[in-house]
């Protein structure tokens, strides 16, 4: 693969690349997936990731060590701050000083917008933004796209709606960026405490068709190519009262999947709490569990593109 722009490069927030590099990163994610275990295996033979999670995780996490494991690398981290010396007063620059250390590149999940941005600038290495307060999810946002095009072939063309927390839902801002790229109609809906922050979508109007709604009515339900659900962000409500006046606004169950096309395709980046039944995941539509499979070889991909120059 030739004019690698991942080498060495950061991947804070998804604005920073074009339609050509999630192109690139999509053909990258198809190479490493068709490689032999030992061909894949030189990807990152000697290197280390490391990872710094001062939030629960499950995917994101595992699916960078899964990655890294699958191309030969290795990863060391913190995972639980409470068994680090975060938890002695420890402070995120000392923290960053040190992974940088110990690692080749470095993954970092924090409660703060603004965090990776910040580790960026402290850390010799390249590092990936894991998830950064309500802000960005941007190694989301490209599993989500790369997901979008392998279930539905194209991006272009599709009608997406985006249900649940769009006010903290970090995935939710890091989609749409990307979206930015594609010839999509957009339909937000969620509760009105829980509509999108028009600031952080400031400009995205005049390059997305976008409709904010509150209600998933048989008109919209019958037209859209994918339903993007997202979970309510308890932990991110600033009063817990205000989450348990909108905690199961939508759940989607067999009569919400009865009132989509045949093909609507069910996504959700997880974890799911209730917003979608359990007898959904075996029907057709319900691809969020292939999304997390998705998502180890989107980011080994990504992986091998940050730390080879001469890419895949
Ligand atoms: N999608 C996602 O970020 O999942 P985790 O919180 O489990 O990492």
């Amino acid at each position: 693969m030739k004019n690698n722009h991942f080498f060495d490069r950061d991947i804070v927030t998804i604005k920073d690349f074009s339609r050509a590099d999630l192109e690139f990163v999509f053909d990258a994610t198809d190479k490493v997936s068709s490689l032999k275990p030992k061909e894949r295996g030189q990807l990152a033979s000697a290197r280390t990731l490391g990872y710094i999670f001062y939030e629960p995780s499950t995917r994101t996490r595992m699916s960078f060590e899964a990655a890294m494991a699958s191309i030969g690398g290795s990863s060391l981290g913190i995972f639980d701050p409470r068994y680090s010396s975060i938890e002695k007063g420890e402070t995120l620059y000392d923290t960053i000083r040190t992974m940088d250390l110990y690692s080749d590149i470095l993954v970092l999940r924090h409660q703060m917008d603004g965090s990776s941005r910040y580790a960026a600038e402290i850390s010799t290495h390249p590092v990936l933004n894991g998830g950064s307060g309500s802000e960005e999810h941007p190694t989301q946002a490209m599993l989500d796209l790369y997901t979008m095009k392998k279930e539905k072939k194209n991006i272009d063309g599709l009608k997406i709606c985006i249900l649940g927390d769009l006010k903290y839902g970090r995935t939710v801002y890091s989609l749409l960026y990307g979206l930015v790229h594609y010839n999509v109609e957009i339909y937000l809906v969620s509760p009105p405490s829980l509509r999108i922050r028009q600031e952080s979508i400031y400009g995205l109007t005049e390059k997305l068709k976008i409709s904010e709604l509150t209600e998933l009515d048989d008109e919209l339900l019958s037209k859209i190519d994918v339903l993007y659900v997202t979970r309510i962000q308890r932990e991110r409500f600033p009063d817990i009262q205000e989450y348990e006046k909108v905690k199961g606004a939508y759940i989607i169950d067999s009569n919400v999947l009865n009132r989509l096309k045949s093909d609507t395709s069910i996504m959700h980046p997880m974890p799911r709490i209730d917003e979608i039944s359990k007898n959904i995941d075996l029907t057709k539509n319900a691809i969020y569990f292939k999304q997390v499979a998705y998502g180890k070889e989107l980011r080994a991909a990504l992986l091998a593109l940050v730390l080879n120059e001469s890419g895949l």
